[in-house]
């Protein structure tokens, strides 16, 4: 048998940079996952989709959204999301990896310029490959380097791409970012995966947060994998880029329409969010006062991520934190620069466990 890949699994393994797949056994305490709000967890949320589910006829979507896979379960979520968040129109679809090629490949035509976050996720930077327009990357959540590049470019239209909370840095997109595009009447598409159910008085995310009302020119995309716990991504916008999205992106024309039993998951628990928001909001305060008392760091979201800056220590350090029971991310290249300790203080955790965690690790730094 032919080791087709064997230099490069090797350069892999010689740099620290080998990854491997484990199933988690459940005994160690899950401080690596993005649930943030501990709804993965959540039996009653399971049961009440499990429930709902049996009275339709079908529990799967069997065709793409435009032949007959659309669903009323689809379309109640969507029309949940946009009176929830603002938007006139929205659509789902099957992830958030898909939302993003969705997005970006659709939108960026030829004479257009893509302005994206030097940090935005892979599946931003694997789209901006596939355009046909001008890709310009700017300088992680800087908005004085996104201007000078907006005003020297001469692009029919100009489209920006920004997370609401960047996964691996833990930071919050900079108002000035949203202002820029009001500016110079910029597409502004931001990823809230890691955003959505964790900031604003609502939990909805970074429009939420800066109590922005959304405009024409605003796309918003969220997953359900992350603080929704579930698994699929939605799009919100007007109306108009909705029905262009669904007329020319192609992983909502030529993919099967979102599952239906993760999709109604994931409407439930928007409805939870929204019914639970001041306890909810009160528990995440309560961690990110902890993450400060013990790290001496402010974090906005519930992504306490520790630049570590070596491989192999970072491994170490996720080794030593296994062994007193806890699980979290060492997140390495390529999906950063530089390696860091990503600990995710998610609601459910009981606090004297996060406590103790926090405290391990901030010995091992
Ligand atoms: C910022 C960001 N966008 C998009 C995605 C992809 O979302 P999904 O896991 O739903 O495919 C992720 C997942 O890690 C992410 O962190």
């Amino acid at each position: 048998m032919s080791l087709y890949y064997a230099n490069e699994l090797e350069a892999l393994k010689r740099s620290g940079r080998y990854r491997s797949r484990s199933i988690d056994s459940g005994d160690v305490v899950d401080l690596a996952s993005n649930d943030y709000l501990g709804l993965a967890h959540n039996a009653a949320l399971r049961s009440l989709t499990c429930n709902d589910l049996a009275a339709y006829e079908i529990h799967a979507p069997k065709a793409s959204m435009l032949v007959n896979g659309y669903h009323d379960i689809h379309r109640n979520f969507e029309a949940a999301l946009c009176a929830a968040n603002g938007f006139e129109a929205g659509v789902v679809l099957g992830s958030g990896f898909s939302a993003n090629i969705a997005m970006i490949e659709a939108l960026v035509r030829k004479g257009d310029a893509l302005f994206i976050d030097a940090s935005y996720h892979a599946s931003g930077q694997l789209a901006a490959r596939l355009v046909e327009g001008e890709v310009i990357v700017f300088a992680h959540n800087d908005p004085e380097d996104l201007r000078t590049k907006l005003f020297t470019c001469k692009a029919k239209r100009r489209i920006i791409a920004v997370e609401g909370i960047y996964s691996m840095e833990g930071d919050v997109c900079a108002r000035a970012i949203f202002d820029l595009a009001d500016e110079c009447d910029a597409l502004l598409i931001v990823d809230e995966a890691h955003s959505s159910g964790v900031i604003g008085p609502n939990l909805m995310g970074i429009f939420d947060h800066y109590a922005i009302a959304p405009r024409y020119n605003h796309i918003k995309m969220g997953t359900l994998g992350k603080a929704y716990g579930s698994f699929g991504a939605y799009i919100l916008a007007s109306e108009h880029i909705i029905d262009f999205l669904i007329n020319r992106a192609k992983p909502i024309i030529y993919a099967t329409a979102p599952s239906l039993f993760d999709t109604l998951l994931g409407h439930h628990a928007l409805v939870y969010i929204q019914t639970h928001t001041p306890l909810l909001a009160a528990q995440i305060a309560l961690n990110q006062a902890l993450i400060k008392a013990c790290l001496g760091l402010t974090c906005k979201g519930l992504i306490v991520p520790i630049a570590i800056g070596d491989n192999r220590r970072v491994l170490e350090i996720q080794a030593h934190l296994r062994e007193a029971g806890y699980a979290v991310g060492a997140i390495r290249q390529p999906t950063v620069e530089r390696a860091i300790i990503r600990l995710i203080a998610r609601l459910g955790v009981p606090h004297e466990r996060l406590s103790d965690a926090l405290g391990h690790l901030a010995k091992l730094l």
